[in-house]
């Protein structure tokens, strides 16, 4: 039985580059949420894509003598093959240039139209096109030659004061609305650190913001004045619509009950048009706000923004041929505090896959499997009834607890620590009791076959909670238990209930799951 809807998202991609460590981060960390939300009984959601229109794209298709439409349609499947590559069960990829999406955006700002919130009016102002937005003049920093340049990229911005005329949105007239929102709703703006900085933003004052662009055509036309296109931003933000059914009729109800969603996933460049614009947009409309929104930090090379056009850009396919997806998506979700920026390196990458992984829960399973081979003819024995007392379902029983909890707050590390203590331990209760000594005395077959049950069923709890983040190695494990399709499983409190591994199972050794890796023979 579901427990309802959940829905999650991602940022909807800029198409100017491929998809990278970054951009890949986010995504993983939304897939993690959505397979455990779908393990723990909830109908989820959870929507990515890719944001197409714009300056910045119409001038790098450009310069790459294409059309807008053909760069983007070159673009995408790049996206669609890292997220494939990094099993990321998206329900759906929204194209902004999709009809669909044309019609959620029209269907939009037509209503603020008609309710008076729009007006049309000249603005004068330093914009940058690659963050495609507006700064003010005290927010500018300057480069050596003394010009203005954008706080967040450090590009040059422009002047824009072309007479041209555009339409604006009286986002000033939200300051209080949005500040008695943060106030009653403490979790929208999450972790504390970001929300700080949206609540003193929003108090310093608000401009109305410009939706409109008319000096270029690379957009989605308002319907109230066919010269216009929308904004770039105020077209993406609507993609979450789009992909939750909004305004499609073969979708039925489906977006009544998937909004508003539970998480936007954003990284801190971007909190701010979640945490402020997009608010004021949903409430001049009449449309409840978003739950969540987290703005989680960045992932830092030696202390500086991973990104592709500074030349520190290791691609995500580059690391899974290397350590394979399942270990890529662990060491991004359990190493990096989700909120908090992250140093990454390949030193520590390989630390934490021999640590956790091949030292750990690796060699657990491998060691494990091969003493139920050797002394059990590869099956699981029967647990006799003393075995239902041991130190492990201890741990197991209160698992559960810990890690939705750490789950439902977006704290991966956490979440993935406590698995770890428990595939530890189970490591520990394997050398303490001794199984090879056990062996070789008949009095103690019965002490052998709980070792080894107990053993066993710790490693088919662990699977299931190691399966939103390493997905396929939990389906390998529970395969080798001759257990039924992981993926299947909708109640995985139920599921990871001590004592449910059959008796006379089939056991299957296989190859190790996570080979060890010495840092000094990786190529990169
Ligand atoms: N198109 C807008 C988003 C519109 S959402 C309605 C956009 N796109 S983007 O391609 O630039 O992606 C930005 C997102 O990528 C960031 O918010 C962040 O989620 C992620 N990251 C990009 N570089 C990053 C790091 N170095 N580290 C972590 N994530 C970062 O902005």
């Amino acid at each position: 039985m579901s427990k309802g809807y959940y829905s999650i998202t991602t940022p909807i991609y800029y198409v100017n580059a491929a998809p990278h460590l970054g951009t890949a981060y986010t995504t993983v960390a939304a897939d993690t949420v959505a397979r455990y939300q779908r393990m723990n009984g909830y109908d989820v959601a959870f929507v990515t894509g890719t944001d197409e229109h714009g300056q910045k794209v119409a001038e790098t298709a450009e310069k790459h003598g294409m059309t807008p439409q053909a760069w983007c349609d070159s673009m995408v499947p790049a996206f669609k093959e890292c997220w494939d590559l990094l099993n990321i069960s998206y329900t759906d990829f929204v194209r902004t240039t999709e009809p669909r999406q044309h019609k959620t955006v029209q269907e939009f700002w037509q209503k603020l139209y008609d309710a008076g919130y729009l007006y049309k009016g000249q603005y004068e102002g330093w914009y940058c096109v690659h963050e495609e937005t507006y700064y003010a003049e005290s927010d500018l920093l300057k480069n050596d030659d003394g010009e203005f340049v954008c706080p967040d990229c450090k590009r040059p911005v422009r002047r824009m004061s072309s007479g041209e005329e555009n339409w604006f949105f009286k986002l000033s007239e939200f300051q209080e609305p949005l500040l008695e929102f943060y106030r009653t709703h403490p979790d929208f703006v999450r972790p504390e650190t970001r929300k700080n900085e949206i609540v003193s933003f929003v108090e310093r004052g608000l401009q109305d913001l410009s939706i409109s662009r008319s000096t270029f055509d690379w957009g989605i036309p308002l319907t109230f004045d066919e010269g216009h296109v929308a904004y770039v931003w105020a077209d993406a933000l609507l993609a979450y619509f789009t992909g939750l059914g909004f305004g499609q009729e073969e979708r039925g109800d489906e977006f009544e009950h998937r909004w508003p969603v539970q998480y936007h996933f954003v990284g801190k460049d971007i909190t701010r048009f979640h945490c402020v614009i997009w608010p004021a947009m949903l409430m001049a409309a009449g449309y409840p706000v978003a739950q969540t929104v987290f703005g989680h930090g960045f992932l830092l090379t030696k202390g500086e923004k991973m990104s592709k056009s500074k030349g520190n850009g290791v691609m995500p396919a580059d690391l899974v041929k290397i350590y394979g997806v399942d270990a890529y998506r662990y060491y991004f979700m359990s190493d990096v505090q989700f909120g908090h920026d992250g140093n990454i390196s390949i030193e520590r990458m390989t630390q934490v896959y021999n640590a956790d992984l091949a030292n750990t829960w690796g060699n657990l399973v491998s060691r494990v499997t091969n003493m139920t081979k050797k002394y059990f003819d590869s099956k699981v024995p029967a647990a006799p009834a003393a075995a239902a007392d041991n130190p492990l379902r201890a741990i197991s029983d209160e698992l559960y607890a810990v890690y939705d909890a750490c789950m439902g707050e977006v704290d991966f590390t956490g979440a993935a620590d406590a698995v770890q203590k428990l595939a530890g331990r189970v490591n520990l209760y394997v050398e303490e009791s001794a199984p090879w000594n056990l062996a070789k005395d008949p009095a103690k077959a019965d002490e052998l076959a709980s070792v080894i049950y107990n053993a066993l069923e710790a490693i088919r709890i662990i699977a299931l909670y190691m399966a939103p983040f390493m997905p396929v190695t939990s389906a390998e494990v529970w395969h080798r238990l001759s257990l039924g399709d992981i993926t299947a499983v909708d109640d995985i409190e139920a599921a990871t209930t001590w004592g449910q591994l059959p008796a006379g199972n089939a056991v299957s050794v296989g190859d190790p799951l996570f080979p060890r890796l010495d840092v000094n023979d990786l190529e990169l």
